[in-house]
């Protein structure tokens, strides 16, 4: 399995470290095969995988449950778990123990904690030192989406720019092993991974960054209509599996499936004994 050392030598190296999200065991499966380098547990399995309209609704069960599924099917990947929404807001004290049952649970080997407000910044401090390794999460943060008044490019102006490179700093310094940086104009995001020293991993922040992470969903197109403007689809799950959906049942209603060789047989004289009375 790659450690945060071996994502630290590829930045060095400007070899790209490639991410996805998985939300359960055949996905996490297939993303290892594939040589993915880092799985993410991402809190969008609220809005991908149990139909909310935000992150907000998603539990620290919700993460676990989900966590456990990713670490077994991708025993052999770094996988990062969301800590959700308002678990690590409110003070150090009472981030550690959702930190650690979701560590501990899911059996991942870092958590993702978005922002950079000085709790966060104390808990990354706090995290790290207890040896939970801590991705960051700046630009775009959906957790916070009603504050940022939408789903929307993050750091265009002077003024939020400075922010933003001033927050990486903060998220580098707390002791942080990575940063996610999300929808965040091309040019700033290299800027951002050129003046810190730990992986910069973009969603929408252009190609000059240290690796690159997309949903799941959206690169195979499963499960949704469009895609945001930074995805790519490389399949088109909802055609492939509404076809799979739509053979089965017309081959059941028309009496195809089950054929014998989908069936098992008896020993035929074994029948009529059966029907006797006794
Ligand atoms: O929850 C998630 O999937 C994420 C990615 C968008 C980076 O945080």
């Amino acid at each position: 399995m790659k450690t945060r050392l071996d994502f630290q030598k590829m930045k060095e190296n400007n070899e790209k470290i490639t991410m996805v999200t998985a939300y359960d065991y055949p996905t996490a499966k297939l993303a290892q095969q594939a040589g993915i380098d880092m799985l993410l547990v991402g809190d969008s399995l609220g809005m991908v995988v149990l139909g909310y309209d935000s992150t907000i609704p998603v539990t620290v069960e919700d993460m676990i449950h989900h966590g456990k599924a990713v670490t077994r099917g991708g025993n052999e990947t770094f996988v990062v778990v969301d800590m959700p929404f308002m678990t690590y807001h409110v003070s150090v004290e009472a981030t550690i123990p959702q930190a650690k049952r979701i560590f501990q649970e899911t059996g991942a080997q870092a958590l993702k904690l978005e922002g950079a407000d000085q709790v966060i910044l104390d808990s990354i401090k706090a995290l790290a030192t207890g040896g939970i390794p801590v991705v960051g999460h700046l630009g775009l943060t959906p957790q916070s989406v009603h504050m940022l008044g939408g789903y929307k490019v993050q750091g265009k102006s002077e003024q939020t720019a400075k922010q933003l490179l001033e927050d990486a700093r903060k998220v580098e310094a707390a002791g942080a092993i990575a940063v996610v940086l999300e929808c965040v104009p091309k040019q700033l995001a290299a800027l951002i991974a050129k003046a810190i020293s730990i992986p910069v991993i973009g969603i929408g922040a252009g190609a000059d960054v240290d690796g690159q992470v997309l949903v799941f969903h959206d690169i195979s197109r499963y499960g949704v209509d469009r895609l945001p403007k930074f995805a790519v689809s490389y399949a088109d799950l909802n055609e492939t599996i509404t076809n799979v959906f739509s053979t089965y049942r017309e081959n059941v209603k028309n009496s195809i499936f089950p054929n014998d060789d989908q069936s098992f047989t008896m020993d035929e004289a074994v029948l009529p004994k059966l029907g006797e009375r006794t």
